[in-house]
């Protein structure tokens, strides 16, 4: 078996511009006001994964940020290094005027998150894998450990139901989810969310999954 010391190889999936759901598709839903995933309010089980991390200059990313009403909820808390990316020009725009006077404690980013770079100790989820096409998974997983600095978490929440329509949103079920990220990462936690928004009660698990040294996520790929 090898179990050489390697970085899981992270492959950038087709170009934003190929995707089916780019820069455009995301940009006119808010700029018709198409946003039936905008809670309008941080999300509750996002506000319980930010009051457990008690390291204030913690690096965090929220991909896929939305109106990022968690964004709010950090600064006011003392977070002092948040990073918002999105690849909708017309949302990041407003959420650039909404945090220019706070631009020393958060950073906001117009890009696509496949092609970011950067070193994150926390990375909030909410609606940003559902909103993905299925086969972008694999590319989410090893783009996610990638960003995560050493023992860095993804926490958040991923949907347990499959949708009627054509996505996205695109559902999940919790094996799928064990399957995708379990070589990658430690599945701290992946239950039922009992903070989820009432429109969403039941549908969502509340993860929290640890990034696993490249050592043992070598040793768990080399094994399948
Ligand atoms: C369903 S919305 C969720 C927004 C937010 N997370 C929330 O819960 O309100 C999905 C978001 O992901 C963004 N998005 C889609 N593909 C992206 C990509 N490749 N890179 C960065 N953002 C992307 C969209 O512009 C949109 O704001």
């Amino acid at each position: 078996m090898n179990t050489e010391k390697q970085e899981p190889l992270c492959c950038a999936p087709e170009p934003l511009s190929e995707q089916p759901y780019g820069q455009e598709f995301w940009n006119s839903k808010y700029q018709v006001g198409e946003t039936g995933w905008d809670l309008n309010a941080a999300s509750p089980a996002l506000v319980h994964a930010i009051d457990g991390i008690s390291d204030k200059n913690a690096s965090i990313l929220i991909p896929g940020c939305g109106n990022a009403y968690e964004a709010d909820y950090l600064l006011e808390q003392g977070f002092t290094n948040v990073t918002l990316i999105d690849i909708a020009p017309d949302l990041v725009n407003a959420l650039k005027a909404r945090y220019a006077d706070q631009s020393d404690r958060i950073r906001v980013i117009e890009g696509d998150f496949f092609a970011h770079e950067g070193e994150y100790n926390y990375i909030l989820e909410q609606t940003f894998f559902c909103a993905l096409p299925p086969l972008l998974r694999s590319a989410y997983v090893r783009k996610m450990y990638h960003l995560l600095a050493s023992e860095g978490h993804l926490m958040g929440l991923l949907f347990n139901r499959e949708f009627e329509q054509e996505g996205p949103p695109y559902g999940g079920t919790a094996e799928e989810y064990q399957a995708l990220f379990g070589p990658h990462f430690h599945i701290l936690h992946m239950a039922d969310c009992d903070l989820s928004h009432p429109k969403r009660l039941g549908t969502e698990l509340y993860i929290d999954f640890e990034k696993k040294c490249a050592a043992c996520a070598n040793l768990e790929l080399n094994k399948k």
